[in-house]
């Protein structure tokens, strides 16, 4: 039976009957908030890129990560900016890493807050890479096996300095199984693993290398990144990584892969996430800052489909604010 006998204005013709019909409903409890760790004491730093968003030091990260506790935003997740840079990332693994006191002083402030360790070497290589580079004529590689062994013993540093997840972000094949073999290994069998199963090279990647100070000294990242037209090798990544002992399985970006988050969740059916990226958030408040658009609502129905796609949670730089509008 169709027209006139079916009119589907029916149900959207007051705010009400569009509440009770809603299939999607956004709340704080679906956010994980990003947060940028260097060096010192009492920094405040702007990121020019990402407006509202800072470098923090260890004692100041406590107050953003203390709102998010207050909203409703579970946990957040974090990016270290190293005092220095080598070939072999040290400051990744070091025990007083950057990140590593980062965790412990919010840990110790909020208790009750799910603390992220994202696992890669960029921000600590003073080449930029996501790992040990092997450099020959024809140009250069990450080093994958060596690199594996950095990713290992970088787990066990962060599950010891308390994080409560895992999330390798580097793209070295095989991560998981050293980091579930790694942590079992280490007394952290609990700990689980947040897998950046399937993650593309994107230009949409850009504010954050400015904010984790972490863009590739030579070349680019497509030799371990995945490339951005590619759908089925999604679905290979993530059955690897589900094979490999992944928990937790992670889409990134968000918004333009909406159709690979969809899939991954459908054929796998393990939590899935989403990552909407640095340059997600800076389109949204560019355009807003412009005027061109409305940043709350665009960014609410950004988050909004991405929930939609399938995503159990998401990491955005809008979680704060995005928790804020919610509530009010
Ligand atoms: C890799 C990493 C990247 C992001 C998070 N972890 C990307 C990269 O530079 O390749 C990007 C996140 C964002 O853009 O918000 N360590």
């Amino acid at each position: 039976m169709a027209f006139p006998v079916q009119r589907p204005r029916r149900l959207r013709a007051s705010p009400g009957l569009r509440t009770m019909v809603r299939e999607t409903v956004l709340t704080p409890a679906d956010f994980v908030l990003p947060l940028f760790v260097r060096p010192g004491k009492g920094e405040k730093r702007p990121i020019g890129s990402m407006p509202g968003h800072f470098q923090w030091s260890v004692d100041t990260v406590v107050g953003p990560a203390k709102e998010a506790a207050k909203l409703g935003v579970p946990a957040v997740i974090l990016f270290g900016i190293p005092d220095k840079k080598d070939a072999k990332a040290s400051g990744a693994y070091a025990k007083d890493g950057i990140v590593q006191r980062a965790a412990r002083a919010v840990k110790a402030a909020c208790p009750d807050l799910v603390v992220i360790a994202d696992l890669c070497f960029c921000e600590y290589t003073d080449h930029g890479h996501c790992g040990i580079i092997k450099k020959d004529a024809a140009g250069f590689a990450l080093d994958n096996d060596p690199t594996l062994e950095l990713v290992a013993k970088t787990a066990v540093s962060q599950a010891d300095a308390g994080f409560d997840i895992v999330a390798p972000s580097g793209m070295a094949d095989g991560q998981v199984g050293v980091i579930r073999k790694a942590l079992d290994g280490s007394g952290h069998k609990n700990v689980p693993i947040l897998a950046y199963a399937v993650k593309y090279s994107s230009a949409f990647y850009g504010p954050f290398r400015e904010a984790a100070e972490s863009p590739p000294q030579f070349g680019d990242r497509s030799g371990y990144q995945m490339d951005p037209a590619n759908f089925r090798e999604a679905l290979r990544e993530a059955a690897l990584d589900v094979e490999e002992g992944a928990d937790m399985l992670m889409v990134k970006p968000g918004l333009p892969y909406l159709d690979v988050l969809s899939a991954v969740r459908e054929r796998f059916g393990l939590p899935t996430a989403a990552y909407s990226v640095s340059g997600e958030y800076a389109m949204v408040k560019a355009a807003g800052k412009m005027g061109w658009m409305d940043e709350k609502r665009t960014a609410l129905e950004v988050l909004t489909s991405i929930k939609r796609a399938g995503a159990d949670f998401m990491l955005t730089y809008h979680a704060l604010e995005a928790a804020r509008w919610l509530g009010a």
